[in-house]
């Protein structure tokens, strides 16, 4: 099939849905974007970013790939990131990942996928950087999950430490960023107790995150 008909006939069902409640939802947005949020998450088609917040389109710009990577010379993130803190002025930062990661478990594994596997590197340094507290972990479902958990951990680090967020913060510019992890098991986000607003708060919300308890859903008793 050269046309894929169904998304085109699934795109006009919702841009008329869009549109019902709200006529100019269009050609507002069509005019700017200032979306307060800032999303960097894994490729995986089950976690869509704007839907497992509740957002429509125009209050989150995004950013994804395999395992939600941020990596020091990335310049399609980094890129991503200085437009949405230096010309959107975000106030958030979100480093979204997921439990049941397959990037994160080929990282685990050291399976041999492809190309990807030097992208997937990038979650073995992880690995190798924790690996005294994964390996200790009982058994695989628990090493993978806990390694979902320091990938995200890691690349909150990594946003901390670019040159993009370290001028924001210098400059007095208000920007927070958080780590949260995704189950695809039940729908709901876990909050990593990581958040970051100062150079000055990284080293004690790494360190409390990196030996810290496993990742909560907020607003619910545990
Ligand atoms: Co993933």
């Amino acid at each position: 099939m050269r046309v894929l008909n169904q998304l085109f006939a699934n795109n006009r069902a919702w841009a008329e849905d869009a549109t019902r409640s709200d006529r100019d939802f269009f050609a507002r947005l069509s005019q700017q974007q200032t979306p307060p949020y800032f999303w960097i998450g894994c490729s995986d088609s089950r976690v869509p970013a704007n839907q497992i917040v509740g957002l429509p389109p125009g209050e989150m710009f995004v950013h994804r790939n395999v395992a939600n990577v941020v990596a020091h010379a990335d310049l399609n993130c980094l890129s991503a990131l200085q437009f949405a803190v230096d010309v959107l002025k975000v106030g958030h930062v979100i480093v979204c990942g997921h439990y049941g990661c397959g990037g994160v478990r080929a990282a685990l594994r050291g399976d041999r996928l492809g190309l990807v596997d030097n992208w997937i590197r990038h979650v073995r340094d992880v690995h190798d950087l924790h690996r005294r507290q994964i390996d200790a972990l009982p058994d695989e479902q628990a090493r993978l999950e806990r390694l979902c958990e320091l990938n995200i951990i890691e690349q909150v680090l990594n946003v901390c430490q670019s040159t993009v967020v370290r001028d924001a913060w210098s400059r007095g510019q208000t920007l927070a960023v958080h780590g949260w992890i995704y189950s695809l098991n039940d729908g709901l986000l876990r909050d990593l107790n990581m958040c970051v607003t100062s150079e000055a708060e990284l080293p004690a919300q790494y360190e409390a995150a990196r030996d810290g308890l496993r990742a909560q859903i907020p607003g619910r008793a545990s």
